[in-house]
C-alpha cells in the first residue's frame, strides 16, 4: 500500500482530513449496523442536544507503526471501557465495547495510507466520539446519538527538541467534587478554554489544577495526569475528578515491572511539590512530556526536565509501544 505523499516529520497537532470515517446511529433504542465513509461533515438539526446542552464526550487514541513494520494501536479495549463509563455518566447508550474496538481497527485500516512510517515520530491519532442528535429543547438526553472515528496524521509532540514545559498553579477550577472530571465529556474542555488561552497569554504551557473543594491538592492539568518522581518512586495523584489516563496506568505498571520503582498511587498536597525531583505530564499525546517549572503564584519550584528517571520511563513505554520491548500480554492490538 502506498503511503500518502506527506513530508511527516514536519506534521503538527492539527487536524487534516483522511479518506474514511466510521459511523453508527442509534435510534428507536438501537445501534445501527455502522460503516465506513467518506462524509466527513455532520448535518443535524439546530435543536441538536449536543449543540444546546453539550452531551457529547470523546476518547483519543494513536495508531502508528512498528519497529517491524505492523501498524498498531495501544490498549483501545482502555479507551472503550473509558467512554462506556463517559456515555453512562453523561445518558448516553453505550456503543458495545467490542465494537468500539472493531470500528477503531476499520477507521485504521481505510486510512492505512495515512499511518505514519516508523521513525518518523508521527503517529496517526483517532478520534472516537459520540453526540446527542435530535432536536432537543427542555433540558433532557436525546434520543437519537452518532457515534463516530475519524483519523488525523499529527507530528511528533516534542517538535524541534526537547524543551521542558512551563505550568502554573491555576486560579480555575476544572472539575467540582461528584461532577464529571473522572470522565472524557466535551463540557470539561469547554470549560477548561478560558484557563487555558490565559494561561498561554501569560507565557505557561499549560495549567495545574487543584481539587476544586479544598484546593490544596493537585489534580491534573487541562490535557494530561501528572507524575512526580522522588528517588526510586513514583507518585501520583489520586483523586475521583482526575481522568483516569490510560497513559498514567501504562507508566504505573512499567514503573513497578520493568524498572523496579515504588509507586504512591495518592492524595499529593500543593505545599509538598517541592519535594519532588522530577515532574511529567502523561497522556497520548504526550507519552511523558517533562515539566521544568511550575510558578505558585510567583513562586517558583524548578525540575529536572528530562531527568533520568522520566528519560527511562519515557523510553521504557515508547520502546513497548513501537515493539522493541516486550508488551505486556494485551496492550498492543494489531492490525495489520
Ligand atoms: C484531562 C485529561 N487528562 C488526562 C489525559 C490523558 O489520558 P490518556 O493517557 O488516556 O490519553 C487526557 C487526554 O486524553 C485528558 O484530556
Amino acid at each position: 500500500m502506498e503511503k500518502k505523499n506527506i513530508d511527516w516529520s514536519s506534521l503538527g497537532f492539527a487536524y487534516v482530513q483522511t479518506d474514511m470515517r466510521y459511523v453508527s446511529n442509534y435510534k428507536n433504542g438501537a445501534w445501527d449496523d455502522g460503516c465506513l465513509t467518506d462524509q466527513a461533515n455532520v448535518t443535524m438539526s439546530e435543536c441538536a442536544c449536543v449543540l444546546q446542552y453539550a452531551q457529547t464526550c470523546f476518547e483519543g487514541m494513536k495508531a502508528y507503526t512498528t519497529q517491524d513494520g505492523h501498524i498498531v494501536c495501544f490498549r483501545p479495549d482502555l479507551n472503550a471501557q473509558r467512554m462506556a463509563a463517559s456515555c453512562r455518566r453523561l445518558k448516553m447508550p453505550v456503543f458495545p465495547e467490542d465494537r468500539f474496538v472493531k470500528a477503531v481497527v476499520e477507521t485504521v485500516r481505510a486510512n492505512a495510507a495515512w499511518v505514519p512510517p516508523y521513525g518518523s515520530g508521527a503517529s496517526l491519532y483517532l478520534r472516537p466520539f459520540m453526540f446527542g442528535s435530535d432536536a432537543i429543547i427542555g433540558v433532557k438526553p436525546a434520543t437519537e446519538f452518532q457515534f463516530r472515528v475519524f483519523a488525523t496524521p499529527v507530528g511528533p509532540y516534542f517538535k524541534g527538541g526537547i524543551k521542558p514545559l512551563k505550568l502554573r498553579i491555576c486560579d480555575y477550577d476544572r472539575a467540582a467534587p461528584r461532577g464529571t472530571g473522572h470522565v472524557k465529556a466535551g463540557l470539561n474542555y469547554a470549560m477548561s478554554l478560558y484557563a487555558i488561552v490565559d494561561a498561554h497569554e501569560q507565557g505557561y504551557d499549560e495549567n495545574v489544577y487543584l481539587d476544586s473543594g479544598s484546593r490544596t491538592f493537585i489534580e491534573e492539568t487541562g490535557g494530561a495526569n501528572i507524575v512526580f518522581i522522588k528517588g526510586n518512586t513514583l507518585v501520583t495523584p489520586k483523586s475521583d475528578t482526575i481522568l483516569p489516563s490510560i497513559t498514567r496506568r501504562s507508566l504505573v505498571q512499567v514503573a513497578k515491572d520493568y524498572l523496579g520503582m515504588e509507586v504512591e498511587e495518592r492524595e499529593v498536597a500543593l505545599s509538598e511539590i517541592g519535594d519532588f525531583t522530577e515532574c511529567g505530564l502523561c497522556g497520548t499525546a504526550a507519552v511523558i512530556s517533562p515539566v521544568g517549572t511550575i510558578v505558585d503564584h510567583g513562586k517558583e519550584i524548578h525540575y529536572a526536565g528530562f531527568g533520568p528517571t522520566i528519560q527511562k520511563l519515557y523510553d521504557t513505554l515508547t520502546g513497548i509501544q513501537m515493539g522493541r520491548i516486550p508488551a505486556p500480554e494485551g496492550w498492543i492490538e494489531v492490525i495489520e
